[in-house]
């Protein structure tokens, strides 16, 4: 039997997603967008880039949510982001933001209830850990299917600016970013290290905590560049979390989870170490946190609990 992975929502880190997990030939990929017929489009084109590359992966799309069907995984990007109203050219509020994003949210939700029950939801619209909320309150799919993206790009992030300022191998930094999605997560210099050796002995504080700074406005800098989000980075993040998920790896990834007492935390989504495999989330990880970690962590979640009170449920 094929794997069948679903991206609800094919716009930049949909189709982007779709790109790299298509490459990784790990089932097949079906896109679904709301508007007009850019996911058969999308899929098509991604389809037809598979003679020339050697990729084997059927690749379809539409805009039908009944493609969804039977899914093994969905990468949910499905929303709005935030941009200037055409008509009184104002940004909407993030509170007005969070309301757009929860009706988009429901009506994926209950569509992924009915196509997919069964399925492993990764959700990557932001406002993050709250629209993990929506998903969770629509669905009622036990935690363990519905995980957020946040930590696997913010990671990715802190990494590729520490190899930048060593001049060293991507591949032998090791570190991790817990928290909300935003400018209050947490990188733990104090767990990072370049092949074993703790980043501490490498780098002067002050260079850390420059780095720390950037990776919490990591997000906001490529939107500075572009005039948009970044895509490539967040769905590379997308593309770790499903092949961990399909292949049954049990890697290791910060990811938004909902908490039921770990780290003294109840009923909210936050981004904490889980070991992800064919069941989804399998474990959540205890760290030991200083307290310092600790009072970040907690800042952290209460500025999420700030935009899950928005949801008003
Ligand atoms: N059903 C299906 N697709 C929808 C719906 C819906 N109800 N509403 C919006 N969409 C689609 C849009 O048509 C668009 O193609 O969601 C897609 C979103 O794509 P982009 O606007 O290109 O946004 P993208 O950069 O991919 O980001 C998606 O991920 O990282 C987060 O902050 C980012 O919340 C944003 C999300």
């Amino acid at each position: 039997m094929r794997n069948k992975i679903a991206f609800y929502g094919a716009g930049n880190v949909g189709a982007t997603a779709a790109h790299w997990l298509a490459g990784m030939e790990l089932g097949d990929c079906v896109l679904f967008d709301i508007f007009g017929e850019v996911a058969a489009g999308k899929a098509l084109d991604l389809f037809e880039a598979g003679p020339p590359m050697g990729i084997d992966t059927q690749v379809t799309g539409g805009s039908d949510p009944g493609v969804i069907e039977g899914a093994d995984v969905i990468v949910v990007t499905a929303g709005v982001p935030r941009r200037k109203d055409p008509e009184t050219g104002k940004f909407p509020s993030r509170d007005e933001l969070v309301k757009i994003n929860q009706d988009v949210m429901t009506a994926v939700s209950e569509n992924i209830k009915k196509y997919a029950p069964e399925s492993i939801i990764v959700v990557v619209t932001n406002p993050l850990d709250a629209m993990c909320h929506v998903v969770k309150q629509v669905t009622g799919f036990p935690r363990e299917r519905i995980i957020g993206q946040a930590g696997a790009l913010d990671t990715a992030r802190y990494k590729t600016f520490i190899a930048m300022e060593l001049g060293l191998s991507v591949e032998d930094i090791h570190g991790i970013v817990l928290g909300g999605h935003g400018d209050t997560m947490v990188p733990l210099p104090r767990h990072t290290s370049v092949a074993g050796i703790p980043v501490t002995e490498l780098m002067s504080q002050q260079k850390l905590e420059a780095i720390i700074a950037r990776t919490a406005k990591g997000g906001g800098e490529i939107v500075g560049l572009l005039g948009y989000s970044g895509y490539y980075a967040p769905a590379a993040g997308v593309a770790i979390m499903v092949e961990s998920i399909l292949k049954d790896k049990k890697r290791v990834i910060p990811c938004a989870v909902y908490t039921e007492g770990e780290y003294g935390y109840h009923d909210l989504f936050l981004g904490l170490p889980v070991v992800l495999g064919r069941k989804g989330i399998e474990q959540i990880i205890a760290m030991d946190l200083n307290d310092k970690e600790r009072a970040m962590l907690d800042h952290s979640a209460d500025a999420v609990r700030s935009v899950v009170e928005v949801l008003g449920y």
